[in-house]
């Protein structure tokens, strides 16, 4: 399954040309509808940890000093700056180029796997999604944030119309639930927090271990 190699191309060009400005409207959605969520997932990450879709790094400076960090993402220019990131807080980690719907990791590699915002701009999201819980050890944690489809009926109109031109033009989805997909391959919920009209949702899901 997964997107064919012309599609990746594409995306890999569109996000490669995001890169200018990216930190900062980023953080502006972080100040305005996000608010701690970065902090919120990082700070529970532990051992060996994988983040999907790292883009420029904006999480790094989050997560606790002790763990061992990878971090993949489609787009060679949102990893130059994640590698400036990294270089800057004196933090040896591994990042590389890779696919989220095709992860080059053996199953059960890693203690914990995070993605953050990035789930409404994969292609096949479920496909990421199961990628992420088979590269996850038993007793793995799975920690995802995201924007949603909100909780509201008007705002969820106006999502559906947004998506109408976002995703055509920047693969962006506004209605997406990665929580579905996560309860459907059986994790456990243990953690779950959804609030802005119910546009943003975090979680922390465990792997069973049998
Ligand atoms: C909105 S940015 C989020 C970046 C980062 N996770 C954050 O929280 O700021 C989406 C990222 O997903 C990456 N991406 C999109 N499709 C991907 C795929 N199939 N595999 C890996 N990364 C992908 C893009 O290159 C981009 O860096």
């Amino acid at each position: 399954m997964g997107i064919s190699a012309e599609q990746r191309r594409r995306w890999r060009r569109y996000w490669d040309r995001q890169t200018h400005g990216y930190d900062r409207q980023m953080r502006l959605m972080d100040r305005v509808l996000f608010k701690d969520t970065r902090r919120w997932v990082c700070r529970r990450a532990s051992g060996r940890v994988l983040e999907v879709a790292v883009g420029s790094g904006l999480n790094l400076e989050h997560y606790p000093v002790q763990v061992t960090f990878t971090g993949i993402d489609l787009s060679p220019a949102m990893l130059e700056l994640a590698r400036r990131r990294a270089a800057e807080l004196g933090w040896g980690v591994n990042l590389r180029v890779g696919d989220a719907e095709a992860l080059e990791f053996d199953d059960a590699s890693f203690d914990t796997v995070v993605c953050t915002f990035s789930l409404c701009a994969i292609p096949d999201h479920r496909w990421a999604v199961a990628e992420m819980v088979r590269v996850l050890r038993p007793g793995g944690q799975l920690l995802l944030a995201d924007h949603v489809a909100s909780t509201h009926a008007v705002v969820r109109a106006g999502q559906r119309l947004a998506e109408l031109v976002s995703i055509p033009l920047g693969g962006e989805h506004f209605r997406r639930r990665p929580i579905e997909m996560v309860t459907a391959t059986g994790l456990r919920i243990e953690d779950h927090d959804r609030f802005g009209l119910g546009i943003v949702e975090r979680l922390t899901a465990r792997k069973p271990t049998s």
